[in-house]
């Protein structure tokens, strides 16, 4: 079996309150909480890009797992803010690092690009072709968001969190599940700086090299996906629902964690909730939350996670995992 034997994630310091939103925006911290959950999120400091942020939860994850990075064999990392366009974060990230070893990709799929960068770097293990892959979800998500649209400024919020995936003798990775629909790409799109659409006086007018989002089409998908999917993974596990201990949802809105929870039948309190320090750092919200709880020695030899996320495309992804360490 593949599992994780090393993880690591990193938060910037700079603390966004919702009284800093106020400041900025015509938003209220009692409308931000009560529709979103969100308290407060971090922000990348200015001179700091997805890479940057990466490096830090890489080597804390290498730490974790005693390795040196000439260890890994490859890099993915999962993001929707890249340093640019290219080349990669991942390769970024492998010189920061010094990986020296690796081949190194990134991963784009929207909110689970962890989810689907995990599932991605086992299979390469499991073929035999690699010994040991690490899997990155990395984001200066706020970059991407409109200051002056309070739709979605208040929503997001910076992270990094890696893990090592390599051979475990316990546990491991049970089961895998992702889906896409592009036929609901207009949920959630950044329209501007791709071949479509290059940057012009006009994408600079219409500020179309900003996110748009229709947040209520993305959360009814959010909330339908959340329970699908996580069903799906479980039945392919093998593993009934009363024995998940540690549900790690992606953290976009605290409603939408709730309506999924009680439509998939989990209770709140096995459900990890980071939303109203961290807000929603896109790809990294798993991979942050998952470390969170273990370095808070929650996690057991032979727990049961089920991780669930999704997103931009659309797509959605879980994976069903038994925490080997
Ligand atoms: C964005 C979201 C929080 C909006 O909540 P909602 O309850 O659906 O609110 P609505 O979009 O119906 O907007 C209600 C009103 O609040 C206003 N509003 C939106 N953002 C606001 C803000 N930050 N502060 C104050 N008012 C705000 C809207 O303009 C609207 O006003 P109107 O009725 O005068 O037009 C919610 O839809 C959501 O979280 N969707 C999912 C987004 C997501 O998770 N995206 C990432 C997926 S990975």
């Amino acid at each position: 079996m593949v599992g994780i034997v090393g993880l690591g994630s990193y938060v910037p310091e700079h603390i966004v309150t919702n009284a800093d939103m106020e400041k900025i925006l015509d938003t209220s911290d009692g409308w931000i909480r009560s529709r979103s959950g969100i308290v407060e999120r971090r922000f990348a400091a200015s001179e700091q890009a997805s890479s940057d942020l990466a490096a830090i939860a890489a080597t804390r994850a290498l730490e974790d797992a005693a390795m040196s990075p000439l260890d890994l064999d490859l890099i993915i990392v999962g993001t929707n803010s890249p340093d640019m366009l290219y080349p990669s974060t991942a390769c970024l990230l492998q010189s920061r690092i010094g990986a020296t070893n690796a081949a190194a990709f990134d991963l784009q799929s929207g909110c689970p690009g962890w989810i689907y960068a995990t599932t991605t770097g086992v299979q390469y293990i499991q073929s035999g072709m690699y010994r040991n892959v690490l899997v990155v979800g990395a984001e200066v998500i706020t970059r991407m968001m409109d200051p002056t649209d309070r739709g979605t400024y208040v929503l997001f919020g910076d992270g990094a969190g890696a893990a090592v995936l390599s051979s475990v003798e316990h546990g491991g990775m049970k089961a895998f599940e992702l889906f896409a629909d592009g036929s609901l790409a207009q949920y959630l799109t950044l329209p501007a700086g791709g071949s479509r659409r290059p940057f012009s006086r006009d994408v600079l007018r219409e500020r179309s090299y900003y996110t748009k989002m229709d947040g209520q089409a993305v959360f009814r998908f959010s909330v339908r996906e959340i329970s699908r999917i996580s069903k799906k993974v479980l039945e392919k596990a093998g593993v009934p629902l009363e024995e998940v201990d540690w549900f790690i949802p992606h953290q976009a809105n605290l409603r939408i964690i709730q309506s999924g929870a009680q439509e998939l039948g989990i209770p709140m309190d096995k459900t990890v909730v980071t939303i109203d320090k961290y807000g929603n750092s896109s790809a990294a919200s798993i991979p942050v939350a998952l470390d969170k709880i273990y370095r808070e020695g929650k996690l057991k030899r032979g727990d049961k996670v089920l991780m669930v996320s999704f997103g931009a495309g659309m797509t959605s992804g879980a994976i069903l995992m038994e925490w080997s360490r």
